[in-house]
């Protein structure tokens, strides 16, 4: 499988910032090291006024684009809101759904997440189901507990794991600079496989990519990306820069 490196842009961008793909394509050539590069995809969450824009930038550069949310209506009187289809009219393949800003600040519940999750399938883009515990669960005891409910009741009912991406994001990891330990990695990525494994059986649930979130940087990226259940990441903060995300792409396994 290849390790999928996403950079969740949030609430950053201009239009000056088309330039950025080219930019980070010169940092890191596609297919030029057969060692790493061509075993690396890369997607780009930009926010939503630059999803087309974006994706012509990224024409030629072996580059996806994604969205960073969705409503779980196809259209309708949602002011503000942006459905699944409309993202998918831009170009854009993925969504990035329950992020813990989201789910903090906007009321992205689990079930809303899985009506948004339901909505992405059916407009033919892959569905990133964000999940993780915070500071006091994970302090608690419960993270893998509560990490198991999240994952269960996001991830909807006729979903068969066939076009699916998982994040783990701890929520006191994001944008902290603090990172959970190797080992609390390694168990949280196992309990995630073995909770997709029962949900949807061995083949489909080996073939999921589970992303590391929350401060990876050029400078944790190699020993978090190399941890067996890890196929990848989802960056904030280092992914604005093309620097520091090429060389944490270079830091793929
Ligand atoms: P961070 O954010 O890399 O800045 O911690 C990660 C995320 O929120 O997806």
């Amino acid at each position: 499988m290849k390790t999928l490196i996403a950079a969740n842009w949030k609430m950053h961008g201009q239009l000056a910032w088309t330039e950025k793909p080219a930019q980070f394509r010169a940092l890191f050539p596609a297919n030029a090291n057969a060692n790493s590069n061509d075993r690396v995809d890369i997607l780009i969450c930009p926010p939503a006024h630059m999803l087309q824009i974006m994706v012509a930038a990224c024409a030629g550069l072996d580059i996806s684009i994604g969205a960073q949310n969705c409503h779980d209506q196809t259209s309708g009187a949602y002011t503000g809101e942006m459905s699944a289809q409309m993202v998918a009219e831009t170009g854009a393949n993925h969504v990035i759904l329950g992020h813990s800003e989201r789910r903090a600040m906007f009321g992205d519940r689990d079930e809303v997440v899985a009506a948004k999750t339901s909505a992405t399938l059916k407009a033919g883009l892959v569905p990133i189901v964000c999940v993780g515990e915070n500071r006091g669960e994970r302090e608690a005891g419960q993270a893998e507990e509560v990490v198991g409910a999240q994952l269960a009741a996001s991830i909807p009912q006729h979903a068969d794991g066939v076009s699916l991406v998982i994040a783990y994001e701890p929520v006191w990891a994001i944008g902290s600079g603090l990172v959970p330990t190797l080992e609390d990695i390694a168990i949280m990525h196992d309990h995630i496989r073995g909770c997709l494994i029962t949900r949807f059986g061995a083949p489909v649930a080996d073939n999921i990519q589970i992303l590391y979130g929350g401060s990876l940087k050029p400078g944790n990226a190699k020993e978090i990306l190399a941890l067996k259940d890890v196929g990848g990441g989802l960056i904030g903060g280092a992914g604005l820069e093309m620097d520091s995300l090429a060389a944490i792409a270079m830091a793929a396994p």
